[in-house]
């Protein structure tokens, strides 16, 4: 058999000092594609254009495509859910993430400039949600129900959650009981190199200047990512447990699988179900 076989990292990124080397990392290039790709899904332009006088923002007025909010799944110290609350000022923002150390490090962030985020929320939920019989029971383990979080959203968003979950349904799962029917869903992460010599040759790309701490949680986040292959069958696994489970198993059909750049592989498409 070729190829590299996956090897799982522990789930939660709750060692203080591996969320703290990870919250004081510099992550601003990829950080920002990810955050001028979900705009450009959403068919906004980048950077958001301001009205004359108004230092706040454009309001993107009723009806707009994020009335109902964006959800980041496995937000960490909030890298991805600050830029987003950033560019869209109008749109309410929830960063989950299942570790309290990476919460806690978000909300430091958050009180710092107290007031200034009016629209953003974080939380501390492990997936998987749970689910019961009807959308209005689906629950997290800590039992916050998801319009206690405030959802359904409009946009479900996850940048470097796949690769951490042992099993990665959960992720496709949390996407399907979080979004509102016509959500725009965008979820980036790494792929799994076609070999442990790319591995290698990637770290020694990409952070061979980093900590060391960030160099092996990179060497191992590459080798628990998934191919583009994998993803392709997680989503059809998705389908087929959607339709057992009496929704619209056709939800995945329309998602763009793709690889992009040296190391990453984007999900994304509009929730139909
Ligand atoms: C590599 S970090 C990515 C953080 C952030 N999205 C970013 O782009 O910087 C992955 C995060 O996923 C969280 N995570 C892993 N498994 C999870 C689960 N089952 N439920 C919720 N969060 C989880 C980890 O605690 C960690 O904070």
């Amino acid at each position: 058999m070729g190829g590299m076989e996956r090897s799982v990292e522990p789930e939660l990124m709750d060692d203080p000092l591996q969320a703290r080397a990870y919250a004081a990392a510099d992550f601003d290039r990829s950080d920002q594609a990810f955050t001028e790709r979900f705009l450009a899904l959403l068919g906004l332009p980048f950077p958001r254009p301001r009205p004359v006088g108004d230092g706040g923002g454009e309001a993107l007025g009723p009806g707009s495509p994020l009335d109902d909010g964006i959800v980041d799944l496995g937000c960490g110290p909030g890298n991805i859910s600050f830029r987003l609350a950033r560019a869209l000022p109008q749109a309410k923002v929830l960063g989950l993430d299942g570790a309290a150390t990476m919460v806690a490090l978000a909300q430091e962030r958050r009180q710092r400039h107290l007031g200034e985020w009016p629209q953003l929320r974080f939380e501390q939920v492990r997936l998987p949600l749970t689910l019961t019989t009807t959308r209005k029971e689906v629950t997290s383990p800590g039992g916050a129900p998801v319009e206690a979080l405030g959802g359904p959203f409009a946009a479900v968003v996850s940048n470097s959650l796949l690769h951490h979950l042992h099993d990665p349904l959960v992720l496709w799962q949390a996407v399907g009981q979080l979004a509102a029917p016509g959500a725009t869903v965008y979820i980036k992460d790494l792929r799994r190199p076609a070999s442990a010599a790319e591995a290698d040759a990637l770290t020694e790309r990409y952070a061979a200047g980093a900590p060391a701490v960030l160099r092996r949680d990179f060497r191992a986040s590459l080798a628990a990512a998934f191919t583009a292959a994998e993803v392709q069958a997680q989503l059809a696994q998705a389908s087929k447990l959607g339709k057992a489970a009496g929704s619209m198993g056709a939800a995945w059909s329309g998602f763009t699988v793709a690889e992009v750049d040296d190391r990453y592989l984007e999900i994304h498409g509009r929730w139909l179900g």
